[in-house]
């Protein structure tokens, strides 16, 4: 299974500055990113066109992502993207779930399920993100509020590979705030989403689904945590947005 290093460029950089972060990120890995590593940049969409020319023909280990989508073919959804269109711009995988579309936009369990739905059956290989709030840990709450996530979100258990979908294990209290989960943490969350996978897709698929850390992910803790048990890959935020940290990471 090849680590997934994804970045998550929330709405930061223009079309411009977008080509030249790509462009920059490609230069310094030329001959350089190791075979079992893909990498996954998931710009605003307003700076999907021009990832996309900056990737140009570059190796198949490299795929853009949309961070959101409406779960509808079309239709009178204002500000809305579908998923036709974040594929015919160039996005193989889709974010759903990210905590600040939970937390700060309030989607709900039940609409993240028809997300994952739609854009499994629409072509896009989903990254459903789950992750508990500091008070939730503070209160041992962490396995049920994963528990509640996965089964709410992967209800429609009805695609057939698992290659088309990841979790990213994001700890909200360590998102974009400096605070970096400790290894037992990781390794115990991860853990229970492996076992939880198992039960919700069977144990092939549940085996085979990647699961992504992510928070406050930096070149110098990159390498403790991508090494560790279930760790198949991390979700960069803030690191993500220069080259040369985000390149890092991706070799680290
Ligand atoms: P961060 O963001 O790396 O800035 O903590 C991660 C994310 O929100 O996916």
């Amino acid at each position: 299974m090849k680590k997934l290093m994804a970045a998550n460029w929330k709405m930061y950089k223009t079309a411009e500055e977008g080509f030249e972060l790509v462009q920059g990120i490609l230069a310094a890995l030329k001959d350089k990113l190791p075979v079992d590593r893909e990498v996954l940049i998931c710009p605003p969409f307003t700076a999907l066109n021009a990832a996309r020319k900056a990737l140009g023909a570059s190796s198949g280990a490299f795929f853009l992502g949309g961070q959101n989508f409406y779960p509808a073919k079309e239709g009178a959804f204002t500000g809305e993207i579908a998923p036709s269109m974040l594929l015919e711009h160039g996005c193989t995988f889709a974010l759903v779930g990210h905590s600040e579309r939970r937390h700060v936009l309030g989607e709900k369990d039940d609409f993240l399920a028809e997300k994952v739905k739609f854009g499994l059956k629409s072509g896009l290989k989903i990254i459903l993100c789950v992750g508990e709030k500091k008070e939730q840990r503070l209160a041992g709450e962490v396995e049920a509020v994963l528990d509640q996530q996965l089964r709410a979100g992967l209800v429609f258990n009805d695609y057939n590979d698992s290659d088309c979908l990841a979790i990213a294990y994001e700890p909200v209290w360590a998102i974009g705030t400096g605070l970096v989960a400790e290894a037992k943490d990781i390794l115990e969350a991860h853990a229970h989403i492996r076992k939880r996978l198992k039960e919700i897709l069977g144990d092939a698929k549940g085996s085979e689904t990647r699961i992504l850390y992510g928070g406050s992910v930096k070149p110098e803790n990159t390498k403790g945590i991508i090494e560790l048990d279930n760790v198949d890959g991390v979700l960069v935020g803030g690191a993500s947005l220069q080259v040369e940290s985000f390149v890092k990471i991706v070799t680290a």
